[in-house]
C-alpha cells in the first residue's frame, strides 16, 4: 500500500525503471519487493540496526537489492553509534539515486539530526530525482517536539519547520498530504525535488 501510494504521488505506475535508496528500510519493502515480486529498478536499503541488516544482505538473493549498515547515532536505534554531521558519508560509495525514500525515520529523530540526514540525502540525489518522506507534523508553539517518554520514540515538527529545513537543505517540496490519505497508514508525507 505503501509503495503503491508514494508511486501515485510520483506518478509513475510501479517501480520498475527506478533506482530507489530506501533510507532507515527496515525489512517491510524488501520483504513487499521481494515476496510479493513488485517492479523494482534497483534497491538499495540502509539501515543502522546491524542485525537486521545482515540478516537481509545474508538472505536475499536477488542482485537488484543491496543492504548496508551505517554506524551513526540514534538516541533510540543506535546510541553507541558515531556522530553524525552533515558531512557523514552514506555507505554506499559514489552512487546517485532516481529516488530516495524515507519512510517512518524523521519521525524518530532530533532536530539536528533530520536537519543533518536531509543535507546528507540531498548529495545522492540525481538531478531530476525525487525525496519522498513521511513525518509526524502536529500544531505547536515550537517547532518540535516528542509525543511520548523517550527522546525519538515518536519525534513530532511543526509544518513551518520542516518546509524551513528542506528549503535549507536543498530541497523543493512538490507536494504535502496530511496523515492516512485514502486509508493508507502513513503519517504527512512530502514529495520533495533537489533544487
Ligand atoms: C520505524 S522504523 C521504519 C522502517 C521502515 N522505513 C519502514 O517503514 O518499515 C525506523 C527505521 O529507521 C532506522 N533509522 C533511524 N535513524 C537512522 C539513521 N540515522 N540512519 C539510518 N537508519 C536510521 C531505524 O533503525 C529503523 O529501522
Amino acid at each position: 500500500m505503501l509503495i503503491e501510494y508514494m508511486c501515485q504521488r510520483l506518478g509513475i505506475a510501479d517501480l520498475g525503471k527506478t533506482d530507489v535508496l530506501d533510507f532507515g528500510c527496515g525489512c517491510r519493502f524488501a520483504d513487499a519487493i521481494v515476496n510479493k515480486e513488485l517492479p523494482i529498478g534497483r534497491y538499495t536499503g540502509i539501515d543502522i540496526d546491524k542485525e537486521m541488516i545482515e540478516f537481509l544482505s545474508r538472505n536475499v538473493s536477488d542482485t537488484r537489492l543491496a543492504f548496508y549498515y551505517w554506524d551513526v547515532q540514534n538516541p533510540l536505534y543506535n546510541p553507541n553509534g558515531e556522530a553524525l554531521t552533515s558531512n557523514s558519508s552514506l555507505p554506499v560509495g559514489e552512487r546517485d539515486f532516481d529516488l530516495i525514500c524515507m519512510f517512518s525515520v524523521i519521525t524518530h529523530q532530533l532536530p539536528d539530526d533530520a536537519e543533518n540526514l536531509l543535507r546528507i540525502l540531498r548529495r545522492y540525489v540525481r538531478p531530476e530525482g525525487r525525496l519522498f518522506f513521511s513525518a509526524n507534523i502536529q500544531d505547536m508553539d515550537g517547532d518540535y517536539r516528542e509525543m511520548a517518554h523517550r527522546p525519538t520514540l515518536h519525534s513530532a515538527y511543526s509544518a513551518a519547520f520542516l518546509q524551513g529545513l528542506l528549503a535549507r537543505t536543498g530541497w523543493k517540496c512538490l507536494s504535502l498530504e496530511g496523515k492516512t490519505p485514502q486509508g493508507v497508514p502513513i503519517q504527512d508525507s512530502f514529495l520533495c525535488a533537489p533544487v
